[in-house]
């Protein structure tokens, strides 16, 4: 496994296994890899002749009150899970070498940034669309990973390949949950253990949205509701937003119809979770 630093090396790297024949994914993370994580890149190995994994905990996607100086960072522990899933090369830039000075490009897609986390977290969708756009033509990769974790994050990134022509596949993977139905991610290490307990709240409250769905039930405004009130059963819990939209301009919506996103994101103390579901109702 080849660690690169800089981007003339992971670039001549890739060019030289394109030159050979051979099929790149990329996995774009922050790092402190975990099971989510893996199973992105389990995927890509097995799609791919040859799997990037970047590891860059990437400035321009944080907010000024957000969690960049603190985000958990575990070097070692993220090296020998990469040897171990077969990773053949890591991306691992310094920000100096992502973003040198003078820098003033933007990319953004904004009508998709509306809602949901692009609401709560001003700027943050603009940072991920410029990064993964570097990325992207950094590592040249036929197919790119990405988990539906981060439904939103997808769906823009989605679009932004589509709208500029960049010649890449987004394949968009599961969410992988702990056995008690939290969603996998890296914030999870800033849980103690009452909240921790506490946080599985949020899958539940949306687990029984969707089997409302799956009974019948077609009422944004009813189904919302029900996700609010459960997560304001768990005292530690305060919700962020929940959000019913519909998958390709990502605007609300009053009925379950179609592909729909249902999207949650709520405060546990100091840390904010995030998770989904997406729903596809078709009449018979
Ligand atoms: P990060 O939060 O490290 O996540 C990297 C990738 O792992 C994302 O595609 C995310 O959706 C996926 N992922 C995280 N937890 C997951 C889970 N429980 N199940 C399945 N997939 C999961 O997302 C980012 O980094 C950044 O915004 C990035 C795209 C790297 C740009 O900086």
């Amino acid at each position: 496994m080849e660690i690169h630093k800089t981007i003339n090396g992971v670039r001549q790297l890739v060019r030289s296994w394109k030159k050979a024949n051979l099929t790149v994914g990329v996995v774009p993370t922050m790092g402190f890899l975990h099971e989510g994580h893996a199973s992105l890149i389990k995927r890509a190995k097995a799609e791919n002749d040859r799997v990037v994994a970047t590891i860059f905990v990437n400035p321009t996607q944080f907010g000024p009150n957000e969690d960049l100086a603190t985000y958990p960072r575990d070097w070692d522990h993220d090296v020998s899970l990469c040897e171990k899933l077969g990773v053949d090369s890591i991306f691992n830039p310094e920000p100096a070498e992502m973003y040198p000075s003078p820098f003033f490009t933007e990319v953004e897609v904004p009508e998709l940034s509306l809602e949901l986390c692009g609401a709560s977290r001003p700027g943050h969708f603009k940072g991920v669309c410029l990064v993964v756009t570097k990325l992207f033509h950094i590592t040249e990769p036929h197919k790119a990973y990405f988990g539906l974790k981060d439904a939103q994050q997808y769906f823009i990134l989605k679009r932004l390949a589509a709208d500029l022509n960049l010649d890449v596949t987004l394949v968009p993977c599961p969410i992988v949950r702990e056995p008690d139905g939290l969603a996998l991610s890296s914030r999870n290490s800033y849980l103690n253990p009452v909240e921790r307990q506490a946080a599985t709240v949020l899958n539940k409250a949306l687990t029984a949205a969707k089997e409302a769905i799956d009974k019948g039930e077609r009422n944004v405004k009813t189904l919302l509701d029900m996700i609010a009130d459960i997560v304001a059963g768990e005292p530690l819990a305060k919700l962020d937003y929940v959000q019913a939209v519909e998958t390709v301009g990502l605007t609300p919506v009053t009925r379950i119809e179609g592909e729909c996103l249902v999207a949650a994101a709520m405060w546990m103390g100091k840390t904010r979770l995030i998770d989904n579901f997406v729903y596809l109702w078709r009449k018979n």
